[in-house]
């Protein structure tokens, strides 16, 4: 029953495609059946309708010229020896083209000629078979042309749509997953845009072909006939149904499997380090056996579809043979009438099972179209406000009012958090290991929202500002610096055309001007994937000067924390005071010499400020900060 509850205010019959009608060939009437199909189909490949059409249009062209080829054979021959024809035979009125093309070739070959006879037949199968061959062709690249582009669409959508989600969002939904939806499960749906679409109108046109001359030959048989199509269509139905789940397991192994590989490639060093390549060449084998398992249901149900009609097709065939042998040991129907009958039911149930196998294959791409409609209906949890506030272009106050946060709901992260930061002051959080700094200061850019209380600027919450506005006025580095696989001067830039002269003055101020100019090309030197061409300390000023460019009015940083050599030290620690200099900044602070510098201190424990004040100040209190600098700031 569940399945019925899904939305189907946007279907209605006349909207259906013909394609969705097709792909739903044999299976279940139930609208859901069709929902992403002709969702996709409205959405993505309606744009592409003329190329579709015109596609179809050949495709069907190509088929008919078959039939044509073949029901002509018998004409044909007749040509072979016109004396038997007499005169004045209607034949020729009923395809002028046809008797003027031999007439043409006929005076045009030498008189007495043999070939003015022969020629004609292997002339005519010739150029039946160039133009079906350019029909096909044709249809074929402009189907593959509106697939691409429609699928291509479908992607860049659901990238868009994936960026458009909160932060939290990428919490849930592992890389491999994302990574799954955007290219295998896309990649499925690009073979039904293209190919199988042309291949199903085609067979359909043939299928309806096949069936209008069986009726014509005798129609009360073969409505008896068609009573057995039940027969095929609840075990196919059925298949469908299996093919479709199968496929939905397989693409979930599928992202399982590229989270895995991702997770290897990109944290090799541990694996490397551990000796651990064995132990990771196993999991991987315990993932295939998954994937050969789901591989060999999904081949085993799309294999039965193919003995399924064969003996329908059978049973048909027996029945048809036991009805009319009395009939024809009787006289009343000719042995010749019912072989043209028999044979004209097989040139029908041919596409028919073509289709089922077109069907098949649809199925597959149903469940991955599924899982993207999906997502692309998922609404992200953080839209901009309707009416966002005018952003202040220099904010004087940055404020933490009682503000609560908890990832999971009963488990508070932070509470009662009450900070205030002025224009320029620089605020040093400090504090034990998860204590709550890192998922303060994410509440600045909203990487999350408070549960309760709120963070404004200039007393306006920061929930009233378009988020891509705050963000623009807020810089952040923090310990793991985040490159892309591009220039050093487009690492530093990052997506907005500043001139090379301020990029160079940037990563002057940064420090880090140096180290770039020993790079092989200088500020066009590409970075290996996430910086990793790069050591720790250099990355992070670059970081400082993609931050000092863009030249945000608040800083977020979260210093890192990890032993860089005395001098990179030195040179980031340089670097960031430039940066802190005339901006509000708020710093998870673990260097002495930020903290002695800072306006404020804030002790944050157990989710809780627990100090407040001065350096001084907080060393005379003999508490928290007290004990955290015995432990950790002794130089
Ligand atoms: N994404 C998350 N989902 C759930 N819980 C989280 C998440 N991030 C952090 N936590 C939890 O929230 C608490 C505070 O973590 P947070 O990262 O803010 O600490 P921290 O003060 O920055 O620590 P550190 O100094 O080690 O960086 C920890 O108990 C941590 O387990
Ligand atoms: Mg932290």
């Amino acid at each position: 029953m569940a399945r019925r509850q899904v939305n189907n205010k946007n279907v209605n019959s006349y909207n259906m495609p013909l394609y969705a009608l097709l792909a739903s060939f044999s299976q279940s009437s139930s609208w859901k059946t069709m929902n992403t199909l002709s969702r996709f189909f409205r959405e993505h490949l309606r744009p592409n309708l003329g190329l579709i059409l015109a596609g179809s249009g050949l495709a069907v062209l190509a088929g008919l010229l078959q039939t044509l080829l073949v029901g002509s054979l018998k004409w044909v021959f007749e040509g072979f020896a016109p004396t038997i024809i007499p005169a004045g035979t209607p034949i020729p009125d009923a395809l002028p083209a046809f008797t003027a093309a031999k007439a043409w070739l006929t005076s045009h070959l030498p008189e007495g000629s043999a070939l003015r006879t022969s020629a004609f037949v292997p002339t005519l199968v010739i150029v039946i078979f160039a133009l079906k061959g350019i029909c096909s062709f044709s249809a074929t690249m402009l189907m593959v042309r509106s697939g691409i582009k429609a699928t291509q669409r479908l992607r860049e959508r659901l990238f868009g749509h994936l960026l458009k989600q909160e932060p939290a969002f990428f919490q849930k939904h592992p890389v491999g997953e994302l990574l799954t939806r955007c290219i295998s499960d896309v990649g499925a749906v690009q073979g039904i845009a293209s190919n199988q679409f042309a291949e199903s109108i085609r067979e359909a046109a043939t299928a309806v072909a096949g069936i209008a001359f069986v009726l014509y030959l005798d129609w009360q048989r073969s409505l008896v006939l068609f009573l057995a199509a039940p027969l095929i269509i609840f075990p196919l139905k059925k298949l469908s149904q299996r093919i479709r789940k199968i496929n939905h397991r397989n693409q979930e192994a599928i992202a399982r499997l590229l989270q895995r590989l991702k997770e290897v490639f990109s944290n090799v060093r541990v694996v490397k380090a551990f000796a651990r390549e064995g132990y990771e060449a196993r999991r991987l084998e315990g993932q295939n056996v998954e994937l050969f398992r789901i591989g060999m249901k999904s081949a085993r149900a799309i294999a039965m579809s193919h003995p399924i009609m064969e003996m329908a097709g059978g049973f048909m065939l027996a029945g048809l043979i036991l009805w009319v042998s009395s009939d024809i040991q009787a006289g009343r129907l000719a042995t010749s009438d019912f072989m043209t009958y028999l044979v004209a039911v097989f040139a029908m149930y041919d596409p028919l099972r073509r289709l089922t196998r077109i069907n098949n294959e649809v199925q597959v791409a149903r469940a991955s179209l599924d899982r993207i409609y999906a997502m692309l209906d998922r609404e992200p949890q953080m839209p901009p406000p309707a009416n966002p506030a005018q952003m202040p272009s220099v904010p004087k106050k940055l404020a933490f009012e009682n503000v609560h946060f908890a990832y999971e709901q009963g488990h508070e992260v932070l509470s009662g958090i009450n900070i205030q930061v002025n224009s320029g002051e620089t605020i040093a959080l400090v504090g034990g290991s998860g204590g709550g700094k890192t998922t303060l200061v994410n509440l600045v850019p909203r990487f999350y929202d408070p549960t309760k209380g709120r963070v404004t600027i200039d007393d306006r919450d920061i929930r009233e500002f378009d988020p891509g506005e705050l963000r623009q006025q807020i810089g952040i580095v923090t310990q793991e610096t985040l490159l892309f696989m591009d220039s050093i001067h487009d690492n530093i830039a990052y997506g907005k055309s500043f001139s090379r002269e301020a990029v160079v003055e940037a990563a002057k101020r940064a420090h880090a001007h140096d180290f770039i100019q020993q790079l092989p090309d200088g500020y066009d030197t590409p970075l290996a994937e996430t910086g990793s061409s790069l050591s720790g300390g250099q990355r992070q000023r670059i970081a400082i000067a993609r931050a000092l460019l863009h030249n945000p009015p608040i800083l977020v940083l979260d210093e890192a924390t990890s032993a860089l050599d005395t001098e990179s030290e030195r040179a980031v620690q340089e670097a960031l005071e430039v940066l802190m200099q005339n901006r509000t900044a708020l710093v998870i602070a673990h260097r002495l010499s930020t903290i002695q510098k800072a306006t404020r201190i804030y002790v944050l424990k157990q989710g809780q400020v627990v100090e407040v004040g001065r350096h001084e100040d907080l060393l005379a209190l003999h508490g928290e900060y007290a004990r955290l600098h015995q432990l950790q700031f002794r130089e």
